[in-house]
């Protein structure tokens, strides 16, 4: 049930069928791709007179629907759009990133700064940050709307937020329908006084620093907003959280988490951005809208996709 050395399942191979289907998409985009070469503005003016016929398209691509074109709002504008005010004023951060133009857009505005509207900071929401810069406010916040997720083995009888519990029951389903092996919770929400015992014992065991790169202060861990689980690989008996990378679980989930709504907060080589070490285990629940614009987009941290300063240690 091992996958050495990785965290990501490799992509399948198309075969049969599907290669005829590819071969397909590939000459549909090289045609495009002509087309966008012959538009491009440092080409020679050669564009065909209005009265020419035009070029014959692939057999089947005349059956294609016509691309749809959504107007995206200018970044800027966000703040100024009266569907996001009244998201906010709900309390709705779906509506809020749909009225924003989508989650690419609501991550752009953010990004450029241009976004004051939207609470960052704010722990109730599903787009906060929090970090070794950005501690939860007021320090020792306590979500509401925290409940057990309904079918998932639980190892500690731990609380996430709602609809992040709803989203983790679907993702574990997942992982288990797909074949990858079930899945448990370790540990979900974990209050201000909780999370000082945890930091605490790693004091005791490591000293600070090395507590600092696996352990946050209090007040300072997404464990304190109800939206981050630990999650280990469960077949009868359940694994360490460490030993979760390895698995097959632990390559399915990294692969996918996105799919419903979490993202792996702290990856590989990002240690410098988030101050901690490596925590495959440790997913972040961000909705289902965010999670894939972060996986299309292809970031790494919550840091770089807000545009934020990495935060690899506390303030002095
Ligand atoms: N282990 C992570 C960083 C936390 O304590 O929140
Ligand atoms: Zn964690």
């Amino acid at each position: 049930m091992t996958v050495p050395g990785s965290q990501h399942a490799a992509r399948p191979r198309p075969t049969g069928r599907l290669w005829a289907a590819v071969a397909f998409a590939l000459a549909l985009v090289g045609t495009a791709a002509t087309a966008i070469a012959l538009a491009a503005p440092d080409t020679p003016p050669s564009a065909p007179a209005a009265s020419d016929p035009p070029p014959p398209l692939p057999e089947g691509a005349t059956a294609l629907p016509p691309p749809t074109v959504t107007a995206v709002p200018a970044a800027a504008s966000i703040c100024g759009l009266p569907d996001v005010l009244a998201g906010l004023a709900a309390g709705d951060d779906g509506a809020v990133i749909a009225a924003s133009g989508g989650a690419f857009a609501f991550r752009q505005a953010i990004a450029a700064g241009s976004a004051p509207c939207i609470p960052l900071a704010d722990p109730a929401h599903v787009w906060v940050v929090v970090n070794k810069q950005r501690p939860c406010d007021p320090i020792d916040f306590s979500p509401s709307g925290l409940g057990l997720p309904a079918g998932v083995r639980n190892l500690g009888d731990t609380e996430l937020r709602v609809d992040a519990g709803a989203d983790l029951a679907q993702l574990l389903a997942a992982s288990a329908t797909a074949g990858a092996g079930e899945v448990g919770l370790d540990s979900g929400f974990r209050s201000f006084s909780m999370q000082r015992s945890t930091y605490n014992a790693q004091v005791r065991a490591r000293g600070v620093a090395g507590a600092d790169l696996i352990s946050a202060r209090p007040g300072f861990s997404e464990h304190q907003t109800g939206l981050a689980a630990d999650v280990v690989a469960c077949a009868g008996g359940c694994g360490s959280i460490e030993e979760f990378a390895a698995t097959a679980q632990g390559a399915w989930i990294a692969a996918h988490a996105w799919e419903h709504g979490w993202i792996v907060r702290y990856e590989d080589g990002q240690t410098p951005v988030t101050g901690y070490q490596p925590e495959p285990w440790h997913l972040r629940y961000v909705g289902r809208e965010l999670a894939r614009a972060y996986h299309d987009g292809g970031f790494r941290t919550l840091e770089e996709f807000f545009g934020l300063p990495a935060a690899p240690g506390y303030a002095p």
